[in-house]
């Protein structure tokens, strides 16, 4: 049995403890960190995952970006204990926190990962679309929460400074 809920302030130590269990060291030198930089992730959407004895055995973030002054939101990092890899846990995390962002009323999601991984998700390579170097291009992937919102969305990715789309959604349903 698993316990699904948002991260709080005191799952933080745990939850960076087991970033740096299963990424490479220097992972906060990614491209990706300087787009979290001083902008608040959206909180609704990081979860941790802890097992029947309260230990913490996955986790997943995410982060308000914009490109070309469109919102988009930036998965990542998500991970999962080594012990637990394999039996499904990073698709429960995967699939629960895109729900809640469709839910959310987020049109559109992007990371930069093994698309091998993501495209069970429904990722694909974004074509038009830059992450601050260094950053494969073959790395840099999406995913449409909505028909059509990734067309015309081009160029390169941008902190989030924009308080409206740090406050996430850019569908009209979004009401906050
Ligand atoms: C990537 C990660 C979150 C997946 O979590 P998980 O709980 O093992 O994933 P699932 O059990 O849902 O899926 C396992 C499947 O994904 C595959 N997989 C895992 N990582 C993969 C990768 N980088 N590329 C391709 N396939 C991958 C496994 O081989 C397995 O395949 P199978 O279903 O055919 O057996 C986890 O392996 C992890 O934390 N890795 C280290 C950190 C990391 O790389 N995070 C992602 C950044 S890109």
């Amino acid at each position: 049995m698993y316990d699904l809920r948002p991260e709080t302030p005191a799952d933080m130590p745990e939850v960076e403890a087991l970033l740096d269990l299963c990424f490479a060291p220097g992972r906060t030198a990614l491209s990706s960190y300087r787009l979290r930089e001083g902008v608040d992730p959206v909180g609704p959407l990081c979860l941790t995952l802890r097992n029947e004895f309260g230990v913490l055995v996955g986790a997943i973030r995410y982060w308000p970006v914009q490109i070309g002054g469109q919102p988009v939101l930036l998965l990542g990092p998500v991970a999962v204990h080594p012990t637990t890899q394999g039996e499904g846990l990073g698709g429960l995390l995967m699939r629960e926190s895109l729900n809640r962002a469709t839910g959310m009323g987020w049109s559109r999601v992007m990371l930069v990962g093994d698309l091998p991984y993501y495209q069970r998700f429904g990722f694909n390579k974004l074509e038009d679309v830059e992450m601050p170097p260094p950053t494969n291009p073959d790395r840099v992937l999406g995913i449409e929460l909505v028909p059509g919102a990734w067309a015309g969305i081009r160029g390169t990715v941008e902190r989030a400074i924009d308080p409206q789309a740090q406050s996430g959604p850019d569908a009209p349903r979004h009401s906050g």
